[in-house]
Formats: C-alpha cells, structure tokens, sequence
C-alpha cells in the first residue's frame, strides 16, 4: 500500500489525475474502472485539461463504472452516467461505445447485473480502478453487510448512503434506494487502486479501511488486501492515522 498526502483537495485532484494520465500514457488502449463523487470530480477536470493540451489520447480507453442508481436512465441529472458524460466523456475523445455503466432503468435489474459483470469477466481484470469512500467505509455501492457481494449486485442503500447523496437531489424522497454495484471480485481484481479520499468527514471511515480489521462491515478494508493499493487523501482525510 501506498500513501500519498495531498495539502488539500485541489492538490489530491491533481494528483491523482497525474496517476491516471501516466496509465493512460503508458497502456493507451488500458481498461479504467471509473468512480463518481464529490471527491475524484476535480480529478476529471485535471485530466480533462490534460486532454486539451494535447497531453492525453482517450481514443483506444475502455471504461467500467462501478455503479449507478436504480430507476434513474442517463438523462437524469443525478444518474451517475449524466455525470460521467458532463465530467469526461463529453470532454474527452474517448468513445462513448466503450464507456460502460450499469442500465439504471433495466427492466430487469438482475439481469443487468449479469450482464454487467459478464463486461468485467470479459476484460479479464480492469488496469486502473479509481475509488473514492463512503463515510460508512462503502465502496461503490458495496455497503455494510454480513459478507463481501463478489459479483455486481444490486443494493438497498443504507439510511446512511441515502442520507449523505440527499445533498445533490431536491428532496431526500427522491434518492433512489437501490443500485447496482460492482462487487468485491471486480475491483480487487484491478491491477491497481487508486482511492481517493478527502475532508475531515472521511477521516473516521479511512482509519478504519486502512488499519482496522478487514471486514465486510467496512467493505473498503478489503482493499487492505490488495496487491497494488494507491491511496491519495489529504490532511483532513488522514487526520486520525
Ligand atoms: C457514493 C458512490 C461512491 C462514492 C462515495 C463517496 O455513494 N456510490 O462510488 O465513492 O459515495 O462519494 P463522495 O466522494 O461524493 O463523498
């Protein structure tokens, strides 16, 4: 595992955005594993600026979200697809067939989540996963729970989850209570992980994924486990280590 301590979000974002750029660079055709968020959505707009000055090629990038709502379709502002697409993929020259996220308005969810998942067995393992964490220690949508979720799944979001997404809807009955997440198997098969993790408001969940036992009831501390670990937090973030 690696830590790096950013003076602040501005410099986290820059920096893992210098992370992705050399991926980007030395393995131009690479598989990204791409999170949205408050905390890794300055890091698009460093890469994006990298693309414009001539620095980056997109063009031969795959990428694999990790998650998206249940019941909301890309045009809703909120769906982490129209994220995606305002925060990098309309920026950038990547091509729109090769981005993938779960279908938030499947007609069958579980089916989805096949179909998802038969992407990721498909690219056999992701190069680069970016990661950021959920105040209860989530990952993606992985919340708390009895045991890990291997495969994508769907997910009853906690009170927790639903409660802290409030701030980006109108009305705390408008977020969605389900999603569909990658697993566990999808993101620790990566060949690395970048997590992202910024603010005081973080700082407990990141004690816990990185020095507390390695449970699925901090579903981040797996990444304890991972061969190639990345973390990028800054000071408020890594206050309590
Ligand atoms: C969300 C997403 C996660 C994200 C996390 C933290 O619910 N599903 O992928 O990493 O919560 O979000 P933020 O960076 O906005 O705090």
């Amino acid at each position: 595992m690696r830590i790096i301590k950013a003076k602040n979000y501005d410099e986290l974002s820059k920096i893992g955005a210098n992370i992705i750029a050399s991926q980007v660079t030395l393995v131009p055709d690479s598989v990204l594993g791409l999170a949205t968020g408050s905390s890794v959505r300055k890091l698009y707009d460093e890469l994006v600026l990298k693309y414009e000055g001539g620095e980056l090629d997109f063009s031969q990038i795959m990428s694999i979200n990790l998650d998206e709502y249940v019941g909301l379709d890309g045009t809703h502002s909120q769906s982490y697809r129209y994220y995606m697409n305002e925060a990098l993929f309309d920026r950038v020259n990547i091509d729109k067939e090769n981005t993938h996220l779960p279908d938030g308005k499947a007609k069958d969810v579980e089916v989805e989540c096949e179909n998802y998942e038969s992407i990721i067995d498909f690219v056999d393992s992701i190069d680069l996963q970016l990661l950021g964490l959920g105040g209860n220690g989530h990952i993606g949508f992985n919340e708390p729970a009895d045991s890990f979720p291997m495969a994508t799944h769907s997910v009853d979001l906690t009170e927790e989850t639903i409660e802290a997404n409030s701030r980006f809807f109108d009305n705390i009955d408008d977020v969605p209570k389900k999603a569909i997440t990658m697993g566990i198997k999808g993101i620790m098969q990566a060949k690395t992980v970048l997590l992202c993790v910024s603010g005081s408001h973080k700082a407990e969940a990141l004690k816990k994924v990185l020095t507390g036992p390695v449970t699925p009831e901090v579903p981040g501390s797996i990444l304890q486990l991972h061969k190639n670990l990345i973390v990028v937090a800054d000071e408020e973030a890594l206050s309590q280590l």
